[in-house]
């Protein structure tokens, strides 16, 4: 039987991933690329819809691509691959935005949030675009599932209304894609404010957990990280974020239940329990952190990798990208 296809991105919006983004996107990932014909992109065209720095902009996309690979995308078995190396997404996004109702695109709560945020002047119409490039990234490739956190999921919904549309009105082109999304007990929150979910773009980094800082740096974040005044090591998401969201990352990393971890800690202090902490998620970021630096030591290597996966993703978007030319009437060129 063939493999079900899968897709998933991030943007390259930080020069380090972190701990949020490593259990909830790439532990998931890794995971699921035996089992699926997996495509991972870096999104750096959707990262354009906020301003960048050229400059930076490229090395983040590196450094981005860098971080998957050390956290266990195999490029030999997963298709890893920058999305800009990929002409067919622009184009295909651009059909399907004439397929899409502007009120449709209006209702994007993310896009609502975001554009209220900035005001209507600061906001570009590539942010209102979106998700319209992000149903091109997923169809061109006829993906069966895409793997995202519930804040995506919106978007995953106009997806499969997009390929719905476009099939019923020029014949069955797409595969519609079916949304997989994040379990809650990989929603990893802010070591200082336990109540907001982790984000490479916090304003204070002192409770973001960075896959690249130095294991120092760590160590003192997690003994800095916020608890409560009871002392015992037990799991109450609403009465203990902080302590749950401690339990949460410790779970996560050792393959071991919440209840086990609190069983172990009974009785102890928090100083303990944060020690324990820290050796579990130091001994996990190390060796993906000197992979990840030895990667991005080779700049001419990993670029040669990601030609070869960009490459092998062309020729599936270009034959998709093809058909729909045709489809919707498009002039061959002679
Ligand atoms: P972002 O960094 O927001 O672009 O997210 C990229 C991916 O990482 C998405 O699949 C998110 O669901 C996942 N992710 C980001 N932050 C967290 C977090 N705090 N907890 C769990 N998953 C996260
Ligand atoms: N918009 C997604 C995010 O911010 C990233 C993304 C772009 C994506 N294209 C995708 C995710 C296609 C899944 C499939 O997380």
């Amino acid at each position: 039987m063939t493999k079900q296809r899968l897709y998933s991105g991030m943007q390259p919006s930080a020069d380090s991933l972190q701990i949020g983004n490593y259990i909830g996107a790439l532990l998931q990932w890794r995971g699921m690329q035996e089992e699926y014909d997996a495509f991972f992109s870096v999104v750096d065209l959707h990262a354009i819809t906020v301003a960048q720095d050229p400059e930076h902009l490229r090395e983040k996309t590196r450094r981005t691509a860098a971080q998957y690979i050390a956290a266990g995308i195999e490029p030999s078995r997963s298709t890893l691959y920058v999305q800009s190396h990929v002409r067919a997404h622009a184009e295909l996004a651009w059909i399907l935005s004439t397929i899409t109702g502007f009120g449709e695109a209006g209702r994007m709560t993310q896009f609502k949030d975001k554009s209220q945020k900035q005001g209507a002047d600061a906001t570009s119409v590539g942010l209102f675009t979106y998700p319209i490039l992000m149903a091109a990234d997923i169809l061109l490739y006829q993906t069966d599932v895409v793997p995202v956190g519930d804040d995506q999921k919106q978007h995953v919904e106009l997806t499969r209304d997009l390929a719905e549309r476009f099939n019923s009105r020029f014949g069955d082109t797409f595969v519609v894609p079916k949304p997989v999304i994040q379990a809650e007990t990989a929603r990893i929150y802010d070591l200082q404010d336990p109540t907001s979910k982790m984000s490479k773009s916090a304003e204070s980094h002192a409770g973001v957990l960075w896959l690249l800082d130095e294991p120092s740096v760590t160590a003192k974040k997690i003994m800095r990280a916020v608890t409560d005044s009871e002392g015992s090591v037990r799991y109450d998401r609403s009465e203990k974020p902080g302590v749950s969201n401690l339990l949460t990352i410790y779970s996560a990393l050792s393959g071991r239940p919440i209840a086990e971890i609190e069983d172990e800690y009974a009785g102890r202090g928090y100083g303990d329990f944060k020690k324990g902490l820290r050796d579990v998620v130091v001994s996990e970021f190390e060796p993906v952190r000197a992979r990840a630096l030895e990667l991005l030591d080779d700049p001419a290597e990993l670029d040669r990798l990601l030609a070869v996966n960009a490459d092998r993703a062309a020729e599936i978007a270009d034959a998709t990208l093809a058909t729909v030319y045709e489809r919707v009437g498009l002039l061959r060129r002679g």
